[in-house]
C-alpha cells in the first residue's frame, strides 16, 4: 500500500471512533473558572458509566477515606479539577475503542502504558516548568494511538507485523515499514488529524520517534519521546510488543535537560510516583 492510499483508508474507516464529545465537553468545563461543582455533577451524572468510574476511583484505598463515598459531587471534591479532568478524558477515550484483543494484542497492557506515558508526561513537564501539562497527558495518552487502529483495522497486516518480529532481529517500527509502509505514528497522527486535535498534537503523536521533525512544538514531541523511553526503562505500564530501549539525545536537548541530571535518583524517584500515581487513579480506570 502507497502511504497517501493507506492514509486515505485510515481516515476513511467509517466505524472508526469519534472523538468522544462528552470529553470535550467536561474538559472546556474544567478549563472555565466559573464552573461550580454542581454544574459538573450535572453534565457527568448524565453519563451513568462515567459516574460509576469517577466513584469507583474517589473510592480506591489510596484516597484513605474511611466511609464510602458515595455522591458524585464529593467525589469531585475528593478528586480535585485537575485529576479529574485527567479521569474523564481517558475514561472517555479508553471507552470510545472496542476492546478486542488476542494473542497478539492485550489492550490492557496496551492502555497501561498510555496511561502511564500520560502521567510521566504530565509529571516531567510540571517538574520542567512548561506550560504544556494539560497537553503532555494527552498526548502521553495517545502516542501509539496507531497500534491500535492497526491492530483493530488492519487485523492481517498487524499480525504479520508481529509474527515477523518473532526472529527477535526486527523491531516493531522496522517491520510496520516493511508490511504497511507507514509507522503507527504516521497512523496515529491521521486519526489526530480527522479529530482535528490540535496541530501540536497530531505532531508529538507523529513524531514520537522521530523529534528530530517536529516544527510546530518540538517541545512537546520531544517530551513524549523521552518519557516513552522512561516508561519502559522503568517497567511502569507492561506493553512489550514495541520495546524502547534508547532516546535520542536530541529530545534531552530540545528539553534543556542535561545527561547528568539523568541519574540513577531520577530513575528511582520518578519511577515511584509514576508507580503510585497510576495504581492511585488510574488503573480502574480500564
Ligand atoms: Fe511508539
Ligand atoms: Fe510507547
Amino acid at each position: 500500500m502507497e502511504n497517501e492510499v493507506l492514509k486515505e483508508k485510515v481516515q476513511n474507516i467509517i466505524q472508526l471512533p469519534a472523538l468522544p464529545t462528552i470529553a470535550v465537553e467536561v474538559a472546556s468545563l474544567i478549563d472555565n473558572p466559573q464552573t461550580s461543582v454542581s454544574k459538573l455533577t450535572e453534565v457527568i451524572s448524565a453519563d451513568q458509566v462515567l459516574t460509576a468510574k469517577v466513584l469507583k476511583i474517589a473510592n480506591s484505598p489510596f484516597y484513605g477515606f474511611q466511609r464510602k463515598i458515595s455522591t458524585l459531587d464529593f467525589a469531585i471534591m475528593v478528586l480535585g479539577f485537575d485529576s479529574l479532568k485527567e479521569i474523564l478524558i481517558s475514561i472517555s477515550l479508553i471507552s470510545a475503542f472496542k476492546k478486542k484483543q488476542d494473542k497478539f494484542f492485550n489492550s490492557k497492557d496496551f492502555w497501561q502504558h498510555a496511561l502511564a506515558a500520560g502521567i510521566a508526561a504530565r509529571t516531567l513537564a510540571r517538574q520542567l516548568g512548561y506550560r504544556i501539562s494539560g497537553e503532555s497527558f494527552v498526548a502521553g495518552l495517545l502516542h501509539d494511538i496507531g497500534i491500535l487502529v492497526t491492530h483493530q483495522y488492519f487485523h492481517e497486516e498487524y499480525k504479520k507485523i508481529v509474527g515477523a518480529m518473532a526472529d527477535g532481529k526486527s523491531t516493531f517500527q522496522d517491520m510496520e515499514q516493511v508490511v504497511l509502509f507507514a509507522t503507527h505514528g504516521e497512523i496515529g497522527g491521521w486519526l489526530a488529524e480527522r479529530w482535528n486535535l490540535p496541530e501540536q498534537l497530531i505532531e508529538a503523536i507523529k513524531f514520537h520517534h522521530k523529534p528530530e521533525l517536529a516544527e510546530k512544538n518540538q517541545q512537546l514531541t520531544a517530551l513524549i519521546h523521552f518519557v516513552d523511553y522512561l516508561c519502559h526503562k522503568l517497567n511502569v505500564g507492561d506493553f512489550n510488543y514495541e520495546k524502547v530501549d534508547g532516546y535520542n539525545p536530541v529530545a534531552l536537548e530540545i528539553l534543556n535537560l542535561s545527561e547528568a541530571e539523568i541519574t540513577q535518583a531520577f530513575y528511582d524517584s520518578f519511577g515511584s510516583k509514576l508507580r503510585e500515581d497510576l495504581e492511585r487513579t488510574f488503573v480502574s480506570i480500564i
